[in-house]
Protein backbone atom coordinates (compact mmCIF):
# COMPACT_ATOMS: atom_id res chain seq x y z
CA UNK A 1 0.00 0.00 0.00
CA UNK A 2 1.06 3.58 -0.55
CA UNK A 3 1.77 5.55 2.50
CA UNK A 4 -0.66 8.03 3.98
CA UNK A 5 -3.19 5.95 2.03
CA UNK A 6 -6.57 5.49 4.48
CA UNK A 7 -7.11 1.20 5.67
CA UNK A 8 -11.05 2.18 6.61
CA UNK A 9 -12.34 3.14 3.08
CA UNK A 10 -11.22 3.32 -0.41
CA UNK A 11 -8.63 5.89 -1.23
CA UNK A 12 -9.42 8.70 -2.88
CA UNK A 13 -7.42 10.65 -5.98
CA UNK A 14 -7.55 13.79 -8.30
CA UNK A 15 -7.53 12.93 -11.79
CA UNK A 16 -4.71 14.40 -13.39
CA UNK A 17 -5.62 17.15 -15.99
CA UNK A 18 -3.81 19.12 -18.88
CA UNK A 19 -4.16 22.47 -17.97
CA UNK A 20 -6.46 21.90 -15.02
CA UNK A 21 -4.86 19.99 -12.75
CA UNK A 22 -1.84 23.03 -11.88
CA UNK A 23 -0.87 24.41 -8.47
CA UNK A 24 -3.67 26.81 -8.05
CA UNK A 25 -6.43 24.21 -8.96
CA UNK A 26 -4.81 21.96 -6.74
CA UNK A 27 -4.34 24.09 -3.54
CA UNK A 28 -8.63 25.30 -4.30
CA UNK A 29 -9.55 21.64 -3.68
CA UNK A 30 -7.70 20.77 -1.24
CA UNK A 31 -9.22 23.94 0.70
CA UNK A 32 -12.10 21.88 0.38
CA UNK A 33 -11.63 18.59 1.88
CA UNK A 34 -9.58 17.18 -1.53
CA UNK A 35 -8.56 13.91 -2.18
CA UNK A 36 -5.88 11.46 -0.58
CA UNK A 37 -3.68 12.14 -3.24
CA UNK A 38 -2.66 13.70 -6.63
CA UNK A 39 -0.79 13.77 -9.46
CA UNK A 40 0.56 16.47 -11.45
CA UNK A 41 -0.50 16.75 -15.54
CA UNK A 42 1.80 14.57 -18.14
CA UNK A 43 5.66 15.55 -18.34
CA UNK A 44 5.90 15.34 -21.89
CA UNK A 45 9.29 13.18 -22.16
CA UNK A 46 11.32 13.02 -25.77
CA UNK A 47 14.83 13.60 -26.46
CA UNK A 48 15.10 17.22 -26.37
CA UNK A 49 12.36 17.49 -23.53
CA UNK A 50 13.14 18.91 -20.29
CA UNK A 51 10.91 19.22 -17.15
CA UNK A 52 8.36 21.45 -18.46
CA UNK A 53 8.21 24.61 -15.58
CA UNK A 54 4.88 25.35 -14.78
CA UNK A 55 4.32 21.45 -13.77
CA UNK A 56 7.09 21.25 -11.80
CA UNK A 57 6.15 24.59 -10.04
CA UNK A 58 3.30 22.42 -9.38
CA UNK A 59 5.48 19.86 -7.25
CA UNK A 60 8.14 22.57 -5.72
CA UNK A 61 5.00 24.36 -4.34
CA UNK A 62 2.72 21.38 -3.21
CA UNK A 63 0.39 23.29 -0.54
CA UNK A 64 -2.34 20.61 -0.42
CA UNK A 65 -0.34 18.54 2.40
CA UNK A 66 -1.38 15.52 0.47
CA UNK A 67 1.38 13.14 -1.63
CA UNK A 68 1.44 14.52 -5.08
CA UNK A 69 2.78 11.88 -7.82
CA UNK A 70 4.46 12.68 -11.23
CA UNK A 71 2.87 11.99 -14.18
CA UNK A 72 4.85 11.00 -17.49
CA UNK A 73 4.28 10.80 -20.83
CA UNK A 74 6.49 9.20 -23.42
CA UNK A 75 7.67 6.13 -25.10
CA UNK A 76 11.82 6.56 -25.43
CA UNK A 77 12.84 3.52 -22.52
CA UNK A 78 16.33 5.69 -21.99
CA UNK A 79 14.49 9.32 -22.16
CA UNK A 80 11.80 8.16 -19.65
CA UNK A 81 14.52 6.43 -17.73
CA UNK A 82 16.24 9.98 -18.02
CA UNK A 83 13.15 11.58 -16.67
CA UNK A 84 12.37 9.47 -13.68
CA UNK A 85 15.72 10.32 -12.12
CA UNK A 86 15.18 13.73 -12.43
CA UNK A 87 11.98 13.70 -10.94
CA UNK A 88 13.07 11.76 -8.19
CA UNK A 89 14.76 14.45 -7.20
CA UNK A 90 11.59 16.80 -6.59
CA UNK A 91 9.49 16.13 -3.43
CA UNK A 92 7.28 13.60 -5.68
CA UNK A 93 5.47 10.59 -4.10
CA UNK A 94 5.98 8.21 -7.15
CA UNK A 95 6.08 8.60 -10.39
CA UNK A 96 3.25 7.73 -12.63
CA UNK A 97 3.36 6.54 -16.20
CA UNK A 98 0.57 7.47 -18.62
CA UNK A 99 -0.77 5.23 -21.04
CA UNK A 100 -4.29 6.49 -21.53
CA UNK A 101 -3.99 9.85 -23.09
CA UNK A 102 -6.43 9.09 -27.06
CA UNK A 103 -5.47 12.51 -28.06
CA UNK A 104 -4.27 11.76 -31.89
CA UNK A 105 -1.02 13.24 -31.35
CA UNK A 106 -0.19 11.75 -28.83
CA UNK A 107 -1.37 7.94 -29.99
CA UNK A 108 0.43 8.90 -33.66
CA UNK A 109 4.10 8.84 -31.37
CA UNK A 110 3.50 6.07 -29.54
CA UNK A 111 2.59 7.50 -26.67
CA UNK A 112 0.09 7.22 -23.89
CA UNK A 113 -2.81 5.31 -25.58
CA UNK A 114 -0.99 4.68 -28.46
CA UNK A 115 1.64 2.53 -26.39
CA UNK A 116 -1.26 0.18 -25.67
CA UNK A 117 -0.99 -0.99 -29.37
CA UNK A 118 3.10 -1.99 -28.59
CA UNK A 119 2.46 -4.44 -25.95
CA UNK A 120 6.49 -5.84 -25.67
CA UNK A 121 7.62 -2.17 -25.91
CA UNK A 122 5.58 -1.43 -23.07
CA UNK A 123 6.37 -4.54 -21.18
CA UNK A 124 9.94 -3.09 -22.12
CA UNK A 125 9.42 0.15 -20.87
CA UNK A 126 7.34 -0.49 -17.50
CA UNK A 127 10.05 -3.31 -16.87
CA UNK A 128 13.16 -0.72 -17.22
CA UNK A 129 11.13 1.96 -15.07
CA UNK A 130 10.05 -0.75 -12.41
CA UNK A 131 13.89 -1.26 -12.15
CA UNK A 132 15.01 2.02 -11.72
CA UNK A 133 12.54 3.93 -9.59
CA UNK A 134 13.28 2.76 -6.03
CA UNK A 135 10.34 4.65 -4.72
CA UNK A 136 6.58 4.62 -5.80
CA UNK A 137 6.09 3.58 -9.54
CA UNK A 138 2.05 3.48 -10.16
CA UNK A 139 0.43 2.90 -14.17
CA UNK A 140 -2.14 4.77 -15.20
CA UNK A 141 -4.06 2.81 -18.14
CA UNK A 142 -6.95 2.39 -19.98
CA UNK A 143 -8.36 -1.25 -20.69
CA UNK A 144 -6.81 -1.71 -24.50
CA UNK A 145 -6.60 0.52 -27.36
CA UNK A 146 -9.31 -1.12 -29.60
CA UNK A 147 -11.00 -3.53 -27.93
CA UNK A 148 -11.67 -4.83 -23.71
CA UNK A 149 -10.28 -8.33 -25.31
CA UNK A 150 -6.79 -6.55 -25.45
CA UNK A 151 -6.62 -6.06 -21.18
CA UNK A 152 -5.80 -9.45 -19.80
CA UNK A 153 -2.56 -9.18 -22.09
CA UNK A 154 -2.04 -6.05 -20.28
CA UNK A 155 -2.40 -7.06 -16.90
CA UNK A 156 -0.25 -10.00 -17.22
CA UNK A 157 2.84 -6.83 -18.02
CA UNK A 158 1.84 -4.90 -15.22
CA UNK A 159 1.06 -8.15 -12.66
CA UNK A 160 5.08 -9.14 -13.56
CA UNK A 161 6.35 -6.18 -13.11
CA UNK A 162 4.99 -5.77 -9.66
CA UNK A 163 4.39 -1.67 -9.88
CA UNK A 164 3.02 -0.15 -6.70
CA UNK A 165 -0.87 0.60 -8.05
CA UNK A 166 -2.25 0.67 -11.39
CA UNK A 167 -5.51 3.35 -11.62
CA UNK A 168 -7.61 2.42 -14.81
CA UNK A 169 -10.08 4.26 -16.80
CA UNK A 170 -12.12 1.57 -17.83
CA UNK A 171 -12.65 2.62 -21.34
CA UNK A 172 -10.58 1.98 -24.67
CA UNK A 173 -8.84 4.39 -26.17
CA UNK A 174 -11.05 4.89 -29.30
CA UNK A 175 -13.75 5.27 -26.79
CA UNK A 176 -12.09 8.42 -25.60
CA UNK A 177 -14.41 9.85 -22.46
CA UNK A 178 -17.93 9.01 -23.87
CA UNK A 179 -18.87 5.25 -23.48
CA UNK A 180 -19.94 4.39 -19.79
CA UNK A 181 -17.22 2.12 -18.04
CA UNK A 182 -16.13 -1.12 -18.22
CA UNK A 183 -16.46 -2.16 -14.51
CA UNK A 184 -16.07 -5.93 -15.16
CA UNK A 185 -12.33 -5.12 -16.86
CA UNK A 186 -11.54 -3.06 -13.36
CA UNK A 187 -13.06 -6.03 -11.42
CA UNK A 188 -10.70 -8.67 -12.73
CA UNK A 189 -7.69 -6.37 -12.31
CA UNK A 190 -8.59 -6.09 -9.04
CA UNK A 191 -8.53 -10.22 -8.79
CA UNK A 192 -5.69 -10.37 -10.87
CA UNK A 193 -2.71 -7.33 -9.36
CA UNK A 194 -1.79 -7.91 -5.83
CA UNK A 195 -1.18 -4.12 -5.99
CA UNK A 196 -4.09 -1.28 -5.42
CA UNK A 197 -6.54 -0.88 -8.23
CA UNK A 198 -7.97 2.27 -8.37
CA UNK A 199 -10.93 2.95 -10.62
CA UNK A 200 -11.05 5.76 -12.88
CA UNK A 201 -14.16 7.37 -15.39
CA UNK A 202 -17.51 8.72 -14.69
CA UNK A 203 -17.51 9.12 -11.17
CA UNK A 204 -19.82 12.07 -11.15
CA UNK A 205 -21.70 12.25 -7.28
CA UNK A 206 -20.74 9.70 -4.09
CA UNK A 207 -23.61 7.45 -5.77
CA UNK A 208 -21.70 7.15 -8.77
CA UNK A 209 -18.64 5.96 -6.85
CA UNK A 210 -19.78 3.74 -4.29
CA UNK A 211 -21.39 1.91 -7.13
CA UNK A 212 -18.04 1.91 -9.14
CA UNK A 213 -16.51 0.65 -6.00
CA UNK A 214 -19.57 -2.40 -5.23
CA UNK A 215 -19.14 -3.84 -8.68
CA UNK A 216 -15.36 -3.74 -8.48
CA UNK A 217 -14.29 -4.20 -4.93
CA UNK A 218 -11.30 -1.17 -6.01
CA UNK A 219 -9.17 0.41 -4.40
CA UNK A 220 -10.41 3.52 -4.87
CA UNK A 221 -11.56 6.10 -6.96
CA UNK A 222 -9.24 8.69 -9.01
CA UNK A 223 -12.34 11.79 -10.22
CA UNK A 224 -11.21 13.61 -12.77
CA UNK A 225 -14.16 15.81 -14.60
CA UNK A 226 -16.78 15.52 -11.66
CA UNK A 227 -14.16 17.31 -8.67
CA UNK A 228 -13.95 20.38 -11.60
CA UNK A 229 -17.67 20.43 -11.50
CA UNK A 230 -18.13 19.56 -7.72
CA UNK A 231 -14.81 19.96 -5.83
CA UNK A 232 -16.84 19.13 -2.56
CA UNK A 233 -17.09 15.30 -4.20
CA UNK A 234 -14.21 14.19 -2.04
CA UNK A 235 -15.67 14.98 1.04
CA UNK A 236 -19.35 13.44 0.09
CA UNK A 237 -17.37 10.26 -0.97
CA UNK A 238 -15.69 10.19 2.61
CA UNK A 239 -19.16 10.92 3.99
CA UNK A 240 -20.69 8.05 1.79
CA UNK A 241 -18.02 5.35 2.72
CA UNK A 242 -17.49 6.34 6.40
CA UNK A 243 -21.47 7.61 7.20
CA UNK A 244 -19.93 10.91 8.65
CA UNK A 245 -22.49 13.70 7.29
CA UNK A 246 -22.39 15.33 4.09
CA UNK A 247 -21.19 18.89 2.64
CA UNK A 248 -24.41 20.26 0.60
CA UNK A 249 -23.02 23.09 -1.46
CA UNK A 250 -24.81 25.30 -2.32
CA UNK A 251 -24.84 28.11 -5.60
CA UNK A 252 -23.44 30.63 -2.52
CA UNK A 253 -20.58 27.98 -2.06
CA UNK A 254 -20.18 27.73 -5.50
CA UNK A 255 -19.49 31.05 -6.70
CA UNK A 256 -16.83 30.97 -3.29
CA UNK A 257 -15.02 28.37 -5.33
CA UNK A 258 -15.24 30.01 -8.61
CA UNK A 259 -13.65 33.30 -7.38
CA UNK A 260 -11.05 31.14 -5.12
CA UNK A 261 -10.24 29.34 -8.92
CA UNK A 262 -9.60 33.00 -10.51
CA UNK A 263 -7.66 34.24 -7.21
CA UNK A 264 -5.48 30.83 -7.22
CA UNK A 265 -4.86 31.44 -10.63
CA UNK A 266 -3.50 35.08 -10.23
CA UNK A 267 -1.33 34.33 -6.80
CA UNK A 268 0.33 31.93 -9.17
CA UNK A 269 0.50 33.91 -11.96
CA UNK A 270 -0.13 31.89 -14.61
CA UNK A 271 -1.57 33.03 -17.44
CA UNK A 272 0.40 36.43 -16.64
CA UNK A 273 -2.18 38.90 -17.80
CA UNK A 274 -5.99 39.33 -16.11
CA UNK A 275 -7.06 39.01 -19.93
CA UNK A 276 -5.50 35.30 -20.14
CA UNK A 277 -6.64 34.27 -16.64
CA UNK A 278 -9.86 34.52 -16.96
CA UNK A 279 -9.48 33.08 -20.53
CA UNK A 280 -8.03 30.07 -18.45
CA UNK A 281 -10.81 29.87 -16.18
CA UNK A 282 -12.87 29.09 -18.63
CA UNK A 283 -11.42 26.03 -19.07
CA UNK A 284 -13.06 25.72 -15.85
CA UNK A 285 -16.25 27.09 -16.33
CA UNK A 286 -17.22 24.88 -18.69
CA UNK A 287 -17.58 22.03 -16.02
CA UNK A 288 -18.88 23.86 -13.57
CA UNK A 289 -21.87 25.34 -15.35
CA UNK A 290 -22.95 22.30 -16.81
CA UNK A 291 -26.57 21.52 -15.43
CA UNK A 292 -26.87 25.13 -13.87
CA UNK A 293 -28.83 28.19 -14.83
CA UNK A 294 -28.15 28.39 -18.76
CA UNK A 295 -28.51 32.01 -18.70
CA UNK A 296 -25.51 31.82 -15.97
CA UNK A 297 -23.82 29.59 -18.74
CA UNK A 298 -24.26 31.51 -21.70
CA UNK A 299 -22.79 34.99 -19.28
CA UNK A 300 -19.82 33.10 -17.66
CA UNK A 301 -18.65 32.22 -20.89
CA UNK A 302 -19.02 35.53 -22.19
CA UNK A 303 -17.06 37.69 -19.46
CA UNK A 304 -13.80 39.12 -20.56
CA UNK A 305 -12.63 40.62 -17.03
CA UNK A 306 -12.83 40.53 -13.28
CA UNK A 307 -15.09 42.53 -12.90
CA UNK A 308 -17.46 40.88 -15.29
CA UNK A 309 -17.04 37.60 -13.85
CA UNK A 310 -18.03 38.54 -10.46
CA UNK A 311 -20.83 40.81 -11.10
CA UNK A 312 -21.80 37.45 -13.36
CA UNK A 313 -21.25 35.18 -9.91
CA UNK A 314 -23.19 37.42 -7.78
CA UNK A 315 -26.34 37.88 -10.18
CA UNK A 316 -26.38 34.30 -10.84
CA UNK A 317 -25.18 32.15 -7.40
CA UNK A 318 -25.37 34.58 -4.50
CA UNK A 319 -27.92 32.57 -3.34
CA UNK A 320 -28.48 28.99 -0.71
CA UNK A 321 -30.25 26.74 -3.27
CA UNK A 322 -28.42 23.79 -3.43
CA UNK A 323 -26.40 22.86 -6.55
CA UNK A 324 -27.83 20.06 -8.14
CA UNK A 325 -26.19 16.54 -7.63
CA UNK A 326 -25.62 15.74 -10.99
CA UNK A 327 -24.27 17.19 -14.50
CA UNK A 328 -27.01 16.51 -16.90
CA UNK A 329 -26.37 13.15 -18.59
CA UNK A 330 -26.55 14.37 -22.30
CA UNK A 331 -24.01 16.87 -22.10
CA UNK A 332 -21.07 17.28 -23.92
CA UNK A 333 -19.02 17.10 -21.13
CA UNK A 334 -20.52 14.60 -18.86
CA UNK A 335 -22.05 11.48 -20.55
CA UNK A 336 -22.27 7.81 -19.78
CA UNK A 337 -22.67 7.60 -16.34
CA UNK A 338 -25.86 6.95 -16.50
CA UNK A 339 -24.82 3.15 -16.24
CA UNK A 340 -23.39 3.87 -12.46
CA UNK A 341 -26.15 5.34 -11.00
CA UNK A 342 -28.62 3.43 -8.70
CA UNK A 343 -32.04 3.24 -10.35
CA UNK A 344 -33.21 5.80 -8.06
CA UNK A 345 -31.40 8.06 -9.99
CA UNK A 346 -31.34 6.96 -13.46
CA UNK A 347 -32.13 9.25 -16.11
CA UNK A 348 -33.87 8.08 -19.44
CA UNK A 349 -31.91 10.61 -21.57
CA UNK A 350 -29.55 9.26 -23.83
CA UNK A 351 -25.79 10.83 -24.38
CA UNK A 352 -25.14 12.55 -27.55
CA UNK A 353 -23.75 10.24 -29.81
CA UNK A 354 -21.33 13.20 -30.99
CA UNK A 355 -20.12 14.65 -27.33
CA UNK A 356 -16.72 14.88 -27.03
CA UNK A 357 -14.84 15.84 -23.34
CA UNK A 358 -11.99 17.46 -24.48
C1 LIG B 1 -9.24 18.24 -19.78
C2 LIG B 1 -8.66 16.88 -19.48
C3 LIG B 1 -7.28 16.70 -19.42
C4 LIG B 1 -6.73 15.45 -19.13
N1 LIG B 1 -5.36 15.31 -19.00
C5 LIG B 1 -4.85 14.12 -18.58
C6 LIG B 1 -3.45 13.96 -18.26
O1 LIG B 1 -2.64 14.90 -18.32
N2 LIG B 1 -3.01 12.73 -17.84
C7 LIG B 1 -3.88 11.66 -17.71
O2 LIG B 1 -3.46 10.57 -17.32
N3 LIG B 1 -5.19 11.79 -18.00
C8 LIG B 1 -5.69 12.98 -18.39
N4 LIG B 1 -7.04 13.10 -18.60
C9 LIG B 1 -7.93 11.95 -18.30
C10 LIG B 1 -8.40 12.01 -16.83
O3 LIG B 1 -7.30 11.87 -15.94
C11 LIG B 1 -9.41 10.88 -16.54
O4 LIG B 1 -8.79 9.63 -16.76
C12 LIG B 1 -10.66 10.97 -17.42
O5 LIG B 1 -11.13 12.30 -17.49
C13 LIG B 1 -11.79 10.06 -16.88
O6 LIG B 1 -12.10 10.40 -15.55
P1 LIG B 1 -13.38 11.33 -15.19
O7 LIG B 1 -14.60 10.71 -15.83
O8 LIG B 1 -13.43 11.31 -13.69
O9 LIG B 1 -13.10 12.70 -15.76
C14 LIG B 1 -7.59 14.34 -18.91
C15 LIG B 1 -8.98 14.51 -19.00
C16 LIG B 1 -9.52 15.76 -19.26
C17 LIG B 1 -11.03 15.91 -19.31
Amino acid sequence: MIPDFPTNRPVLALAPMQDITDRAFMSVVSQLGGPDYYVTEYFRVHRDSHLEKHILAAVTGNATGRPLFAQMIGMDIPEMVRTARQLLEYPVAGIDLNLGCPAPVVCRKDAGGGLLRLPDHTDRLIGTLRDTIEGKFTVKTRIGYHSPEEFPALLEIFRKHGIDALTIHGRTVTERYQSAVHTDCVKAAVGALDCPVIANGNVVNAASGAEYIRRTGAAGLMIGRGGIRNPWIFDQLRAAFTGCPAPQPTHRHLRSYILALHAGLEAVGRPPTPERIIHRLKKFLVFIAQGLDPEFDYKIRRVRTKDQLVECCDHHLDHDTRLPDLPPENSKLFCGFNDLLPHSQKSDRRPHSNGTAR
